[in-house]
């Protein structure tokens, strides 16, 4: 795609308009020019689409760091027949009348909006929200035509006076025109009741997550060319994150496409490294660094769990307060209770803890053990307990399982027999020769004597369809079977699930 032409024309607007009112301050034209796209850069047509079809007032594009938020309003603004004023917020925007200085030249670049806004805006005695949005709504009310107002990075405001006077703008958007909020963090606005009101899009990482066909088309672009086999590895390592996938192009390029490249690709790449440090990690406390890197030895967290493992009161909090804001925290149960480092994430975080504090390693993993067997999550204490080495701890937790387990509902079938399995032969007394499996695969492997497609399955295990097809196809090759059917009987014959488990009857994914 081609640099846009409309800027010429917006930016002659700027400083022009305020006439006898100037700003007290220079204005910095690029604020108001929305960003250039990259030649090559995948095309959002069905998010272009979704938004155009919706035609709320407000639309919110909230994501962390490199999900695409700049790029898909940009192409937006540029495929669109529509009027669009940009403006990309900084830190010096959280002055309120600085923001609205820029939120009026860029309305103004569209369509002139007078001398009143201008005018408040450069009384020193007028309050942004007495008198400046009175007038800045009226004149964008009073627009012939409709325009898509975008606020880009508004994660930067922290000003509340600013925000207050954003939330008056917002609930005067004439018809037909939009106000676009992107940004990492959630929304200071009222978005429950805008939700209520059917006045608001709301685009999150979920809907900004490239599917594999446009990962496909990102690397191709980026001038990678892989198989398709690679290109699932890398949807599935980079879990759509499109600044994830172009840097695993960048780092295959400079690896000279040297075979395997794509499948050694991993959060601790330096490309992905240097990235991770200067969007997320740059601007965070050491205390919660450290919460990162010694919290990423964990597959899931929750509060609790992170209070154990740390060692630290206040790590409940630390995690609430970090899941609210701009990392790439994933939730996995519907409650906020439980969440995930993003693949790429967690991979660089720990590669970090290996680096600077690698005796905590069994430390942490043995406080995570611990804290899961306290739970009734014995598999998870197995998990842990092999991580940190203790095979002998593992072998005897493997042991007292089988014994006191009483199969129920929401009991892993087979789990004794299982988790016997992921102990070392050596350690193992009345064991059969069973394979080793990993925890998750412990987790799917009951799930494929039911009814579940491979999408409820996921839906279950808050993991995507892509992650239990993979499972499963590891599964099968693990116990020599080609198909669902085939890897239940020899499940069955290993012990590894109960007889009397249901056969797979319907969709297989
Ligand atoms: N549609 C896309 N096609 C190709 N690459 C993309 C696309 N969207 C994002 N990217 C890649 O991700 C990077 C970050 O995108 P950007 O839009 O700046 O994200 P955000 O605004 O969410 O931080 C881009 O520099 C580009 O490398
Ligand atoms: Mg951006």
């Amino acid at each position: 795609m081609s640099d846009i032409d409309g800027d010429i024309d917006l930016l002659e607007g700027v400083g022009w308009s305020c006439g006898a009112y100037g700003p007290g301050f220079d204005l910095v034209p690029s604020k108001l020019r929305r960003p250039w796209l990259r030649p090559g850069t995948v095309c959002r047509s069905p998010l272009i689409g979704r938004l155009m079809r919706d035609a709320s007032p407000i639309v919110s594009v909230v994501a962390p760091a490199g999900y695409g938020k700049t790029t898909l309003l940009a192409q937006w603004a540029e495929d669109n027949g529509q009027a669009f004023a940009w403006v990309s917020v900084d830190e010096a925007d959280n002055e309120p009348k600085a923001l609205f200085t820029y939120i009026a030249e860029a309305l103004d670049a569209v369509r002139p909006i007078g001398e009143p806004v201008f005018g408040a805006l450069a009384s020193p005695a007028s309050s942004v929200s007495g008198s400046v949005v009175p007038r800045l709504g009226a004149a964008f009310a009073s627009m012939t035509t409709p325009v898509v107002l975008v606020l880009d990075d508004v994660h930067l405001l922290h000003d509340t006076e600013g925000w207050a006077a954003l939330s008056v703008l917002a609930d005067h958007v004439p018809d037909g025109s939009r106000l676009v909020l992107a940004g990492r963090d959630q929304l200071p606005l009222r978005v429950a009741r805008l939700r209520a009101e059917g006045k608001i899009t709301e685009i999150g990482p979920a809907d900004l997550s490239l599917t594999r066909e446009e990962a496909a088309s990102l690397l191709r672009n980026a001038g990678v060319v892989l198989s398709e086999a690679e290109v699932a590895a890398l949807h599935r390592r980079t879990e759509g994150w499109p600044a994830g996938l172009y840097l695993a192009a960048l780092a295959i390029r400079a690896g000279g496409s040297l075979p395997g490249a794509a499948g050694s690709f991993g959060g601790d790449d330096r490309f992905v490294s240097e990235y991770v440090e200067s969007e997320f990690l740059a601007r965070i406390s050491a205390r919660n660094r450290e919460f990162l890197t010694r919290t990423a030895v964990l597959e899931r967290m929750s509060g609790p769990l992170c209070e154990a493992v740390l060692d630290r009161p206040g790590a409940a909090a630390d995690l609430a307060g970090l899941a609210r804001s701009n990392l790439l925290l994933v939730p996995v149960d519907r409650r906020g209770q439980w969440y995930r480092y993003h693949h790429l994430f967690r991979d660089m975080l720990l590669a970090e803890l290996e680096c600077t504090e690698p005796g905590l390693l069994p430390v942490l993993r043995r406080r995570a053990a611990s804290w899961y067997l306290g739970n009734g999550m014995p598999e998870e204490a197995l998990e842990y307990s092999m991580a940190a080495g203790d095979v002998e701890e593992a072998a005897r937790l493997a042991g007292e399982f089988s014994l006191q387990r009483e199969p129920g509902p929401g009991a892993l079938a087979g789990g004794a027999a299982g988790l016997r399995g992921r102990v070392p032969a050596e350690h193992r007394s009345r064991t059969p020769a069973v394979p080793s499996l990993t925890a998750a695969e412990l987790r799917v492997l009951p799930m494929l004597a039911t009814h579940l497609s491979f999408r409820e399955i996921g839906a279950e295990l808050f993991v995507s369809r892509h992650t239990v097809r993979s499972q499963a196809m590891s599964l099968y090759r693990k116990l020599g079977a080609s198909s669902r059917s085939q890897a239940v009987a020899r499940s069955r014959e290993l012990g590894l699930l109960d007889s009397d488990d249901r056969l797979p009857s319907a969709g297989q994914g």
